[in-house]
């Protein structure tokens, strides 16, 4: 592994650990990894490829074939643009069974800490401190209510002109939730020595602020 310093940023879906670790990544001028898309990478072209989300060795040996790139804000799957394509419920929800098996973990952990690159990475996702980055300099666990949570992605989606129900995203939320905290493979823990950050009542702002702090704090 190199030397070059990690900030592991793990929570729940939607408590805005994307949106915070990417701001705190240009704030320093990191690289940043969003693990969670590669599961949505792997959860498209699965489905593309009719191959089940129960088929773990298929699944497994699938991962090495994808060509992923991320170019600035755009995620391309063989050479096509699926930046918007891997965002939805349903991919989302399929990542997350999917990404209960050990043969897909493994086959992404060489991909995820390619991304530690000079000056630094800073990398989201839910096992970032405990399995990929073991070494992180900085672990943090965002977190926020599952209500507030489930309204921040209503927000999102109304925004967007996508019709949402706020009482069905609550429930996936929280099967999501579920699912991930009970698998047996990397599940989503509070890593030993991480740093719990609350957002249900902070801004954007402040929590990226946080964060940067205790970076501050970690490295003088
Ligand atoms: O973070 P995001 O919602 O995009 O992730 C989609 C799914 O991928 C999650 O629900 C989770 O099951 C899985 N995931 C994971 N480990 C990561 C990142 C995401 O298991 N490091």
């Amino acid at each position: 592994m190199s030397n070059y310093p990690v900030i592991a940023i793990d929570g729940p879906t939607a408590s805005g650990k994307g949106t915070v670790a990417s701001l705190v990544a240009q704030k320093l001028g990191f690289h940043y990894l969003d693990s969670g898309a590669l599961y949505r990478l792997v959860a498209l072209a699965s489905e593309k490829l009719g191959i089940d989300v129960k088929n773990a060795a298929e699944l497994g040996f699938l991962v090495p074939k994808l060509l992923i790139s991320f170019n600035n804000n755009q995620i391309l799957l063989d050479g096509e643009d699926v930046t918007d394509a891997i965002r939805t419920e349903n991919i989302g929800l399929r990542a997350s069974a999917l990404a209960v098996h050990p043969e897909v973990r493994t086959a992404l952990v060489g991909l995820q800490r390619g991304f530690r690159q000079s000056p630094g990475l800073v990398a989201d996702g839910r096992d970032m401190a405990s399995v990929i980055f073991p070494d992180a300099v900085l672990k943090v666990f965002l977190t926020a209510s599952a209500q507030a949570r489930a309204e921040r992605r209503y927000k999102q989606l109304i925004a967007k002109g996508i019709s949402a129900k706020l009482s069905d995203l609550l429930q996936d939320l929280q099967e999501r939730d579920a699912r991930d905290s009970s698998r047996g493979a990397a599940p989503l823990v509070i890593a030993e020595g991480a740093k719990v950050l609350e957002t249900s009542d902070l801004s954007i702002d402040q929590a990226v602020k946080t964060v940067l702090d205790w970076y501050q704090s970690v490295i003088t």
